[in-house]
């Protein structure tokens, strides 16, 4: 017999960046400052992450594009994997993603790519603490998640790799 099973997330959403609390909001804007340092010449599509960690130190991240296309890496990728060189000893309490779109206005939030949530699930195992991810845009409405787990259940991890 087949047993039923369901994954829910719960999640939280406000109706514009203006009204998040002083907390998020100033992250939200360090990930608007990131997008602008975006390299995108071929997407023109600009990201920026900012990773906040326990030592209140905020980390930016955008993405790289390359003429070989494969090559391009992620915002979040880019702020994530800084923060493990650079403070591997702090916890990431929380990630703003924004997109700054060169040739079209973003209004629904930025949504991270499958790799991204993979990179972010392993990292938030890593830390055994789950970490807020905050989605937005130019402009409409944020949503905030609770954990970057609950971006990709069913993820590939650690313990199937090895015994
Ligand atoms: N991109 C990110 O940096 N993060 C996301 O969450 C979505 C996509 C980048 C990859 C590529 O440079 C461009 O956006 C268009 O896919």
């Amino acid at each position: 017999m087949y047993t039923h099973k369901h994954i829910g997330i719960d999640f939280k959403t406000v109706e514009s960046v203006g009204q998040l609390e002083p907390h998020h909001y100033k992250l939200v804007l360090k990930a608007r400052e990131a997008a602008w340092k975006a390299y995108a010449p071929y997407s023109k599509f600009y990201v920026g992450a900012a990773v906040e960690l326990d030592n209140g130190e905020i980390v930016l991240g955008s993405n790289k594009e390359n003429a070989s296309f494969p090559a391009g890496i992620c915002a979040e990728r880019n702020a994530l994997n800084y923060v493990s060189d650079h403070f591997p000893d702090q916890k990431i309490v929380r990630i703003a993603v924004t997109a700054n779109p060169q040739e079209f206005r973003l209004i629904e939030p930025v949504s991270p790519c499958g790799v991204c949530r993979q990179v972010m699930a392993e990292y938030e195992r890593v830390q055994k603490q789950p970490f807020e991810i905050l989605l937005t845009a130019q402009e409409g409405e944020v949503l905030i998640l609770n954990s970057a787990v609950d971006l990709l259940p069913f993820h590939f991890y650690l313990s199937q790799l090895k015994k």
